[in-house]
Parts: structure tokens; sequence; C-alpha cells
């Protein structure tokens, strides 16, 4: 996963942050926030303040979570009164979307799957500091200025309880050589709630990456049937939040 360089303007903080390392644009998010690798080992990763999680947030779960998972060790991090930024160590591995793993979407979904069950068994609910539940959603949302539904305010029984992702979308799984789930990133909305919310979104992210037919697979190699009422919920729930 790359991106043609000549797009990118390069940040004035993101040149200081790299301090002399050459940097290769490599990511562009929804709200024009940037990710630059370096060629000295790191991932600089700046954009506007974000409505929905701060990278300060982030790089709080991002220690918490390195503890039992592979994640990337925070560097540095800070903020100004229009952008924040979050350097970490780079893992190994690429995307589950690089140009290599997009050619071969059987080993990809399985890696993001496998690594989904991976992280949800890793992380310990007792002792998470966040919350990532359906009523908590919903009122961080309303905060936002966004009204749910209301037909999505009653949620189907917790299956089980344990700290998601919160945003398990495929881009956010890093895949090793030998095909297997490598590492994770992206953590700044990560917290306690049903595994569903998660197998939800990264199963409906297999088609924005991959085409129309992965869904199936990924909850396979997440190695549970799939539970129609639970999947088309959280789907719902993180469209409208
Ligand atoms: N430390 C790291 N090691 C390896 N790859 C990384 C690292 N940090 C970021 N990346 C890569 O950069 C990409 C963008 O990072 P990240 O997902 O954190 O950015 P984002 O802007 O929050 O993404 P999104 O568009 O999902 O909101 C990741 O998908 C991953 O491929
Ligand atoms: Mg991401």
């Amino acid at each position: 996963m790359s991106m043609p360089a000549a797009d990118v303007v390069v940040p004035e903080r993101v040149r200081a942050l790299a301090d002399g390392a050459r940097l290769e644009p490599v990511w562009r998010n929804g709200i024009g926030g940037l990710t630059f690798r370096t060629d000295d080992g790191r991932f600089i990763k700046w954009g506007p303040h974000d409505a929905e999680t701060s990278m300060a947030a982030e790089a709080e779960r991002l220690a918490w979570a390195g503890r039992w998972l592979r994640v990337p060790r925070v560097l540095a991090g800070g903020t100004d009164p229009t952008h924040e930024w979050l350097v970490t160590e780079a893992l190994d591995g690429e995307s589950a979307v690089s140009a290599r793993w997009l050619d071969d979407p059987a080993t990809a979904v399985r890696a993001v799957g496998e690594g989904l069950r991976a992280l949800h068994e890793r992380l310990p609910v007792d002792g998470c500091p966040w919350s990532w539940r359906v009523p908590d959603r919903i009122a961080a949302a309303g905060e936002r200025g966004i009204r749910v539904p209301d037909r999505l305010r009653d949620h189907p029984p917790v299956d089980r309880l344990v700290v998601c992702h919160g945003d398990a979308c495929c881009p956010n799984t890093l895949i090793g050589d030998d095909g297997r789930w490598s590492g994770h990133v992206d953590l700044g909305a990560l917290g306690v709630g049903d595994r569903w919310a998660d197998i939800a979104v990264a199963a409906m992210s297999t088609a924005w990456n991959y085409g129309p037919g992965w869904e199936g697979a990924l909850v396979a190699a997440y190695g549970v049937a799939p539970d129609e009422e639970r999947i088309a919920y959280y789907r719902d729930l993180w469209n409208a939040t």
C-alpha cells in the first residue's frame, strides 16, 4: 500500500518530526489526515483534530494493549491548535490492503479474521479502562451531534464481552510474509464491547477492500458461526455513528 508521493505535500510538522529521515506517504484517511513511513523505521501519523477520537487517546490505548499484543510502540505525540500527530515504531508486516494482499484476498481475509480473534482472546476485559459498549457509543455520537435512530437503541443481548479493536477494518491488520497476521494498528477507539461489534465491521470492510463475497470467509476465519442478527445490528450501528 502506498500513495503517489507527487500528490502529497509534506506538512511542515511532519518534516520536522522526520528529523532528516526520508518520508514516504502511505495513507490518507477520510478527514485528510496523512500517515508517512520514514526510512529509519518509524511511522508518522498527522492530521486535523478528529471529533471521534484523539491521537492522545490512541497513544494511551497502544501503551496498554502492547502488554499483550503486537501493536506499535509510541515514540512521540503532540498537538497544536489545528492538528495532532503520533510517531510510532514500525511493525513488521504490510497492511492487509497492500497491493500484495489485495491480489490474494483469501490469505488476507483469513489473516484479518484470525488476527481479530487473537486480539479478542489476548486483551483482558478486567482492567480495560475504556468502554465501547452500545450505550456509550450512542452517547458519544450524541455529543458529536449525531442522533442514532430509535430502533438501534435496543441492542441484541451481549454474546461475549471482549476488548474490541473499535475500528476493525481490514487495513488495520498487518500481515507478515507468511500470510498470517503480524500486528494491529489504529487503536484509538479500543474498548470493551460485544465481540460482534468488531466482527460485523471487519466482515463489512472485506467488501470495500476485496469486493463482494468475502464476509463468510472472514467470520469463518474468526472461528464462529455467522450471527446474522448481531452482524446486521452492529453494521447498522457503525453506519449510524
Ligand atoms: N507503526 C506502524 N507500523 C506499521 N504500519 C503502520 C504503523 N502505523 C501505521 N501504519 C500503516 O499506516 C496505515 C495508516 O495508519 P492508521 O490506520 O493508524 O491511520 P488512520 O488515518 O487512523 O486510518 P483510518 O483511515 O483507518 O482512520 C495503517 O493501515 C498501516 O498500514
Ligand atoms: Mg487505519
